[in-house]
């Protein structure tokens, strides 16, 4: 059951959050980020590939893609890791890619990077598929907790190590649909 108070708080099974970042605020930062995507893609010959990591960019990849003027495909694969408000720290693949990804040029689109395991897996399954180029973009970022060497290349928002939902991002499956984006209010 979701509880909205007029306090902008909402509370998911157990836990309560409050609001954290605004949607007019994400918009502001994703028109930034694709911008320079589209800067580095501009009059690209070949149709470069942009990876959804279902289900957290979900959001984030429409809001994207919408703002991309280069042609490009979308692919998807699922990825899992965290329990409750926890990375289990195993990366999972529950879904493969979804289309023949050899040869080709991927943006990894990614709702959010904390400790990293997860596109560390991401890189090494491009590797491993043939891909001739990988690149990172993400909404967000907790650089207090991402200690890997892979490089992100595009950080919409840079945020603390807290647990968030929202805008995709989610507590047990709970909160994916939220506009805006929620922190664990302890
Ligand atoms: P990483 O592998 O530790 O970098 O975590 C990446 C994945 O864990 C993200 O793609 C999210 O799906 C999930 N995740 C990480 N932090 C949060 C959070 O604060 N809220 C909800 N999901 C998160
Ligand atoms: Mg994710």
């Amino acid at each position: 059951m979701i509880i909205i108070s007029p306090m902008e708080k909402v509370t998911l099974n157990d836990k309560t959050f409050r609001k954290f970042i605004p949607y007019e605020k994400l918009e502001t930062a994703i028109d930034e980020v694709a911008a320079q995507i589209n800067k580095d893609f501009e009059g690209c010959t070949d149709v470069p590939i942009l990876l959804c990591v279902l289900n957290g960019s979900i959001m984030f990849m429409a809001e994207l893609m919408k703002r991309l003027t280069f042609n490009c495909q979308i692919v998807s694969t699922k990825l899992t890791s965290y329990v409750g408000t926890e990375t289990t720290g195993k990366v999972k693949q529950a879904m493969g890619l979804t289309a023949d990804i050899t040869g080709r040029r991927v943006i990894v689109v990614e709702d959010i990077v904390d400790s990293g395991n997860t596109i560390v897996e991401l890189k090494r399954i491009l590797a491993e598929k043939g891909a001739a180029d990988s690149r990172i973009c993400t909404l967000l970022l907790k650089p207090d907790s991402y200690k890997k060497d892979v490089k992100i290349d595009y950080t919409a928002m840079e945020i603390p190590n807290d647990f968030i939902v929202g805008f995709g991002l989610d507590y047990d499956e709970l909160g994916r649909n939220f506009k805006d984006i929620y922190i664990l209010d302890e």
